[in-house]
């Protein structure tokens, strides 16, 4: 029975956008997985089933060329590619249930089939097309593509005039469609903003989509299964992988579509996944996802960050230096989902040392230190509640609510600032009751006070680092051990004072986040 029904629970299903082969992980693709992550993570703490899936984008030009520039074969450079990207997901970790390869059978099988059944129903027919080309963009370019002076942009590339037959996908007769479907579908783009772009994009008549590339220009890509002469345009096989990566054609895929959210970079949300990927899911007759989630740009220097430009910040040198919960942290505590963010390592280094190394690291080793001089590490029982002691806990009451509501809207960046507030009050309270100087005094009172002080200390340590679970899980279970506090598999339930600590044996003194031996440059 318990099978039965857990086979029938629709998953919270959430998706990276699947990155491409030719190159190395930087922090905008490691951003995006931590962001992923952390709605999954948030999600199953939340009681919801998740199913979440990454991987790797590996077919093109791009990787055609670049694996020839090298000498090697396109397979050796993308099998290259998901060993580094894989160890990315490992050192951040991501908790992704598949990790998907647009070069893997399983995949190749659903991108012809349904490239077949588009061509049977007729919604593909092969014209001639005239025009121009980018190279870099993978894309044919119109007039309006120029800019002011009726140059291409440089985001092109070189732009080259072409003649050539080629296989189309009809987008045109679905815009009206799409265009009411956003309109009508609030949640459908977050941040709703872009929704506005997307529609303005819709407000010229759209091209029919060329998706086909001779062979002779290109070879690495999937053979057309109607024309073994051209190969897929690498977006319509690359959109795919969100279903054929979620099993299309077996039960599991009942079970997780529609995709919950893609989470992408707003530079992917027009015109691939706002424009071709509802369109092509619609003429397949699969249902749409349910949210696009596109997230802002991490800049240097003002630019967006990306190996053209070369201004790229390597992920796993922060993760090696300074932990996997700190980048996480980091990332998530500076980005406002949807905004662009500029990426400096002073701001790292300053989040790191005063939020996580002073602000919890000593909170923390300030409860274990004490407990560990007058207790012999045993959290004492509360005694009395005054005035002090009813703030904190009103805050946490208020605290805990207002950021469950901020992660839930995906405002994790405030989130994150609420708790870290929070975390702030415990060590003025501390400041201000001043256990150290109670432990001198005579006075009964004053040992009631002690008592309740250091109860109090250890137990809002452990409900704040409750609501960093989803962003700093490595932390939350050390806090949870040092305090030795069995956590309770209900999260919600974790996140409610009670007197779980009493009575229970702390660990040895623990430094958190150390300070770095020679800050980076
Ligand atoms: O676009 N800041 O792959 P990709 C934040 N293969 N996010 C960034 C970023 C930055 N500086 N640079 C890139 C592709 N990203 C396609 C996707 S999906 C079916 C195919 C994000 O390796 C970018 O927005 O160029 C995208 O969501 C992801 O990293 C992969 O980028
Ligand atoms: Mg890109």
């Amino acid at each position: 029975m318990a099978y039965r029904r857990l086979k029938f629970m629709k998953s919270f299903y959430i998706t990276t956008a699947i990155d491409y082969a030719n190159g190395k992980p930087h922090l905008g693709h490691a951003y995006e997985k931590v962001l992923t992550d952390v709605v999954a993570r948030f999600r199953r703490l939340m009681g919801d089933e998740v199913y979440f899936l990454t991987g790797l984008d590996e077919h093109g030009q791009k990787v055609q060329q670049s694996a020839k520039a090298l000498g090697i074969e396109p397979i050796e450079l993308c099998d290259e590619a998901a060993v580094n990207f894989k160890a990315l997901c490992a050192s951040l970790n991501i908790t992704n249930d598949d990790f998907i390869r647009t070069t893997e059978d399983r995949h190749k099988t659903v991108v012809c089939s349904i490239l077949q059944k588009l061509f049977d129903q007729g919604d593909i027919y092969k014209a001639k097309y005239q025009g121009y080309y980018s190279k870099r963009a993978e894309q044919f370019l119109q007039e309006k593509d120029k800019d002011e002076n009726g140059e291409w942009p440089a985001i092109f590339g070189e732009v080259e005039e072409i003649t050539e037959s080629n296989y189309f996908f009809k987008l045109s007769q679905h815009q009206d469609w799409l265009i009411d479907h956003i309109n009508s579908n609030e949640s459908f783009i977050f941040p709703r903003f872009r929704a506005k772009q997307v529609l303005g994009f819709l407000k010229d008549p759209i091209n029919d989509l060329c998706i086909s590339r001779p062979k002779e220009r290109l070879e690495w890509g999937i053979p057309l299964p109607f024309d073994e002469d051209y190969v897929a345009y690498v977006w319509f096989d690359a959109l795919l992988n969100y279903v054929s990566g979620a099993g299309y054609g077996t039960d599991d895929f009942e079970q997780r579509w529609p995709a919950d959210f893609h989470v992408i970079g707003k530079d992917i949300l027009v015109p691939p996944h706002s424009v071709y990927w509802p369109i092509m899911l619609k003429a397949a007759g699969i249902a749409l996802p349910k949210s696009i989630l596109a997230h802002g740009w991490w800049l240097k220097s003002g630019e967006k960050m990306s190996k053209s430009t070369g201004e790229v910040v390597d992920p796993l040198d922060l993760i090696e230096q300074f932990g996997s919960d700190a980048f996480r942290y980091f990332v998530t505590r500076e980005m406002n989902v949807g905004q662009d963010s500029e990426f400096s390592l002073d701001q790292y280094m300053s989040r790191y040392n005063s939020d996580l190394a002073n602000d919890l690291g000593n909170l923390l080793s300030r409860v274990l230190t004490m407990l560990g001089r007058g207790f012999d590490g045993v959290v004492p029982a509360p005694q009395i509640e005054e005035e002090l002691e009813k703030e904190i806990w009103k805050d946490w009451d208020e605290t805990r609510s207002k950021v469950v509501a901020l992660y839930e809207g995906f405002q994790f960046h405030a989130g994150l600032e609420r708790t870290f507030a929070f975390i702030s009050s415990i060590n003025r309270y501390a400041e201000q009751r001043a256990p150290w100087k109670l432990a001198k005094s005579d006075d009964p009172e004053d040992k009631k006070r002690l008592d309740t002080s250091l109860h109090l200390m250890a137990e809002s340590l452990r409900l704040a680092v409750g609501l960093l679970d989803p962003v700093m899980p490595e932390t939350t279970q050390k806090v949870y051990e040092l305090l030795g506090y069995e956590p309770d598999a209900n999260w919600q339930a974790r996140l409610i004072r009670n007197d779980s600590l009493v009575g229970r044996k702390v660990g040895a003194k623990a430094i958190l986040f150390p300070k770095p031996a020679a800050e980076a440059k």
